[in-house]
C-alpha cells in the first residue's frame, strides 16, 4: 500500500517536472508579442471543440482569422437575416485569450449569397447590398475586429486590370473603391487591408496589385494594409523578390501582412519534404521580421488535420496526404514550426 503511494508520488512529481520543462520553451506568440509582432493562424469554430486544437491556438498564436465563417454567403444567407453566431464565437475566442482578429473577408468574388449570384439587381441595388454587409459586420465589431480585409481577390490573374466577377459586373470598377469607404465609415479606427494571393514575389499579378493599390491611395482611398496570402507551394518561396516586393508596397504608406500561409506537396510527407517545408516557412518569416513594414505571419489551420487543402473539389489541387501547416494531425509541432520558433527567438534577441 504504502509503496503503491510511494510510486505515484514520485510518479506525480517527475511528471510536474517535465511539464515545468515543456513550460520553461517559448512559445511562438511569446517570442512574436517581445518584439510587438502578430502571428495569427485562421480558424473554424469546430476547431474550437478539439481541445488539442484550441489550446494549441492560444498557446501558440495571439492573432485569429476566421477561415470562412465571416463571409458574405455564410453570414447572409437570406438577404438582410445575418447569422453572427459563429463570428461571435470565434471573437469572444480571441478575447479570452488576448488575440487580435484580423477579420476576413468583406467582398469576394467566391462566397457570395446564392440570392446575391442569381438575383437580378440594378447597380444601385447591388451598392446598397454591398454597404448593408460590410456595415452589419465591421459596425458590430467595431473595437474587437481590429483588422478587415475588405477586398479580397480583386485583380486579375495576368495582372493586367481586375477581375471579371459578379461585383464588377453589378458594380463596375469602383466596387472596390467604394467598399473600403464603406467600411472606413462603418469604423474609422479598423485597419483595411486588401488581400490577394500570387502577389508576394514581383509577379505580373503583383504589378497588377501595386498599380491598383497606389491608384487607391493616390485617391485618398482609406487602404491601409495589404495582405499577401502566401500560398506556396514546395521549394517556391522566392525571398529576394518577394522582400523587393514588401519593400515598394511598405513605401506606399501601407502595412504588409502574410495572411495565409501554409506549403503544399504531393505525395506522402517524408524527412526531406519536411525539412524543405521548414526552409519555406523560415524564408518567408525571416524576410517579414527582416521588413519594417511586415507587421504580422498568419497560416492558413492550426494542423493538418484540418488543413483547406486536403477538401476533395478545390480544383487546382488533390493531395489527401497533404501537411501543410505547422502542427501534424495529432498537434505535435514539425520542423516548420521549431524553424520558426528558432528565428523568432534569434530575432528578439538582436
Ligand atoms: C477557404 C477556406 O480555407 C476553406 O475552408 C473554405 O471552404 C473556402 O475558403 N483564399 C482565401 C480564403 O482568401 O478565404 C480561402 O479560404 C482560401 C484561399
Amino acid at each position: 500500500m504504502f509503496r503503491t503511494i510511494w510510486i505515484l508520488a514520485i510518479a506525480l512529481l517527475l511528471g510536474a517536472g517535465l511539464s515545468a520543462a515543456q513550460d520553461e520553451q517559448p512559445s511562438l506568440r511569446e517570442l512574436a508579442e517581445s518584439r510587438d509582432f502578430y502571428i495569427g493562424a485562421a480558424v473554424w469554430t469546430n476547431h474550437l471543440d478539439v481541445p488539442e486544437h484550441a489550446e494549441t491556438l492560444a498557446r501558440e498564436f495571439n492573432m485569429l482569422t476566421p477561415e470562412h465563417e465571416a463571409k458574405h454567403c455564410m453570414v447572409e444567407r437570406q438577404r438582410g437575416q445575418y447569422d453572427f453566431e459563429a463570428t461571435d464565437r470565434l471573437v469572444e475566442f480571441a478575447e479570452e485569450h488576448d488575440m487580435v482578429v484580423h477579420g476576413h473577408t468583406l467582398v469576394w468574388h467566391q462566397c457570395m449569397p446564392q440570392w446575391l449570384v442569381s438575383g437580378d439587381f440594378t447597380r444601385d441595388e447591388a451598392i446598397e447590398i454591398m454597404r448593408d454587409f460590410i456595415f452589419a459586420m465591421v459596425e458590430r465589431y467595431k473595437g474587437r475586429i481590429a483588422i478587415w480585409d475588405v477586398v479580397n481577390e480583386a485583380v486579375a490573374d495576368s495582372g493586367r486590370g481586375l477581375r471579371r466577377t459578379p461585383w464588377l459586373e453589378l458594380i463596375g470598377e469602383d466596387y472596390i473603391e467604394l467598399a473600403f469607404r464603406f467600411a472606413h465609415e462603418a469604423d474609422p479606427d479598423a485597419l483595411l487591408f486588401y488581400n490577394d494571393y500570387g502577389a508576394e514575389a514581383m509577379t505580373g499579378k503583383a504589378n497588377g496589385v501595386y498599380e491598383l493599390l497606389s491608384d487607391l491611395l493616390e485617391r485618398g482611398v482609406p487602404v491601409h494594409g495589404v495582405g499577401l496570402q502566401g500560398h506556396f507551394t514546395l521549394g517556391s518561396v522566392n525571398a529576394g523578390s518577394i522582400a523587393q516586393n514588401i519593400q515598394r508596397l511598405g513605401e506606399l504608406g501601407l502595412q504588409v501582412q502574410i495572411t495565409e500561409m501554409d506549403v503544399r506537396f504531393n505525395g506522402e510527407p517524408n524527412d526531406n519534404i519536411l525539412h524543405q517545408q521548414a526552409t519555406d516557412y523560415e524564408r518567408m518569416m525571416e524576410v517579414c521580421l527582416e521588413s519594417e513594414y511586415c507587421t504580422a505571419f498568419v497560416v492558413w489551420g492550426v494542423s493538418d488535420r484540418f488543413t483547406w487543402l486536403r477538401g476533395s473539389n478545390l480544383g487546382f489541387f488533390e493531395n489527401p496526404d497533404v501537411a501543410p501547416l505547422l502542427f501534424d494531425d495529432d498537434y505535435n509541432p514539425k520542423p516548420a514550426y521549431f524553424a520558426l520558433l528558432d528565428l523568432l527567438a534569434e530575432e528578439t534577441q538582436g
